[in-house]
């Protein structure tokens, strides 16, 4: 079989599919245990003198036996990471086209000077008059988001996109305390399309939850929020774009309908990336949105950290935002870091002022970008999803309608009724054909949703070869080729994993007996 380029390719030979090696390595690509697995307890990778003779003073206590760890020569400790890192599928590897998260390039330009040691070496508890330079740096960096989103605060300490959201749910119900609504504005209104994390926010934040029902074209309606206003609520959640890749049209009048009932607008601004330089949230009537630097000002993403999260206030919300804060008293820069000093603070999330490698890296892009340069950013994405959408129209299906998206294209699983493909199957042939899959099943308004978020970063060429793989692949459903996607991925070293026993009945421990006495 030939790929769409005229390369030889091994997809659905069955020969490649069933052929096992005696290692378990397949072609150059290792197989890798766990360091328990390959280890030897009683080995150690580095030659270290006897210890003198010493009286213990633990009263009996103290170990008896060697601490169980695996040794490694250092050639062995190498390999063992250095395999395990090309495990990794990255942005670095390759298209990465998970929507909602924005996979996109980090220039390597933001990592060096995220290394410069004046902010690589810099501690939280040192005195505030030795890093005036990295205070400096956090308020250049949170005049620009200012700038961009047109608000009048931002609180720099969230430490990724989901605390962004409880600090602007705090500032609101710290808003409305002050007003002495506290006990009767107690509703926050989230549309069906939302992100997980905002229900789960204002749940957190001790809000009870109303969903605002998705309108037939992804938008939320005006009507359908006016419907569920009242003096019990205390806020929506409304992202922009939202998660079906669509600009919220009607978002000025929702934002006036929530404030003429005395409610706040939360604005999840995850998406960002797509309107950076194009529309600003504050003169949507946006209250409060968190910033994901790590989707739209491309620092990378954590793996679970360390993020930073900013949350943008409007002026009715800015009293309330947490400590600690940055302010010009004279010729230098100071942290306010108690509530006695900012008496309608909220209070503090974290316990020092946010991520500083983050606020480098994102304030080095936008330095390197330039403000037309972050739009031709933002730009690009919503081209490059746009040119997605319109390629593959004519073989997967557009839940609403082929009409122009913003910077992911959302299909749903429509066009394969019927072919006993599902949605997975599709993601997982994906995988053999060297693609990470898109976002899956997500937003759940749409039934079996692919959502595509190519971002800015890919070339038309890269964008050729990934959508003419999909046409290749689709094409392959039509012939009702099923084997192709039912055992897929067939080269990938591990094969399809029971993702049901895995979520419900995680091994997150080693627990091979270790030869140590307790
Ligand atoms: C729409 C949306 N909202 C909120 C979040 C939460 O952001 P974070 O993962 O930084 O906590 C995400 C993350 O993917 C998202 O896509």
């Amino acid at each position: 079989m030939l790929n769409n380029q005229g390369r030889p390719t091994s997809a659905g030979n069955a020969e490649a599919k069933e052929h096992k090696t005696f290692t378990g390595n397949r072609a150059l690509a290792m197989e890798e245990g766990l360091i328990f697995e390959t280890g030897r307890y009683d080995v150690t990778g580095v030659d270290l003198d006897e210890p003198e003779a010493f009286t213990p003073r633990l009263g009996g206590q103290e170990r008896k036996a060697p601490l169980g760890l695996p040794g490694l020569s250092e050639p062995e400790a190498m390999r063992h990471y250095v395999r395990l890192s090309q495990k990794n599928y990255a942005i670095d590897s390759g298209l990465y086209p998970l929507g909602s998260c924005t996979m996109k390039h980090n220039p390597r330009l933001n990592e060096s000077m995220a290394r410069l040691p004046g902010f690589s070496d810099v501690h939280p508890l040192q005195p505030q008059s030795t890093v005036q330079g990295a205070l400096e740096l956090i308020e250049e960096l949170a005049r620009w988001l200012m700038v961009l989103t047109g608000t009048e605060a931002v609180s720099m300490s969230p430490k990724a996109g989901a605390h962004g959201e409880a600090c602007g749910m705090m500032a609101i119900k710290a808003a409305i305390a002050a007003k002495g609504e506290a006990a009767t504005r107690r509703t926050v209104l989230v549309p069906e399309s939302a992100h997980g994390t905002n229900p789960a926010t204002a749940a957190l934040i001790g809000f009870e939850v109303q969903a605002v029902p998705a309108g037939a074209d992804g938008n939320v309606h005006p009507d359908a929020v006016k419907a569920l206003l009242g003096p019990h609520v205390a806020a929506i959640m409304l992202t922009n774009p939202n998660t079906c890749g669509l600009f919220e049209k009607d978002i000025i009048e929702i934002a006036e309908a929530i404030h003429a009932a005395g409610a706040y607008f939360y604005c999840d601004g995850a998406n960002f990336n797509a309107i950076v330089g194009k529309a600003r949230p504050g003169d949507l009537g946006v209250d409060a949105m968190h910033i994901n630097l790590h989707k739209t000002f491309s620092t990378p993403h954590g793996g679970g950290g360390p993020g930073a999260g900013p949350v943008v206030l409007s002026q009715r919300l800015a009293p309330y935002a947490p400590v600690p804060f940055i302010r010009r008293d004279g010729d230098a820069l100071r942290m306010v870091e108690h509530t006695t000093e900012a008496t309608t603070s909220f209070g503090r999330m974290t316990a020092f002022h946010g991520q500083m490698g983050m606020f480098v890296r994102a304030l080095a892009y936008m330095l390197s970008h330039g403000a037309d340069g972050l739009r031709q950013a933002s730009e690009d994405a919503v081209l490059n999803a746009n040119y997605v959408r319109a390629r593959l129209a004519d073989l997967m299906s557009l839940p609403f309608g082929n009409r122009p998206c913003m910077h992911e294209a959302l299909f749903d699983d429509e066009w394969l009724k019927g072919s006993g493909v599902t949605t997975l199957d599709f993601a997982k042939a994906m995988i053999d054909e060297g693609y990470h899959p898109m976002t899956m099943y997500f937003p759940l308004v749409v039934h079996g949703a692919m959502l595509i978020e190519p971002t800015e970063s890919e070339s038309l060429a890269s964008l050729e070869l990934f959508i003419m793989t999909l046409r290749d692949l689709a094409f392959s459903v039509r012939r009702g080729e099923t084997e192709r996607f039912s055992g897929a991925p067939y080269h990938a070293p591990r094969r399809r994993l029971d993702e049901t026993k895995a979520a419900r009945n995680p091994v997150l421990k080693w627990t091979k007996p270790l030869p140590i006495e307790v």
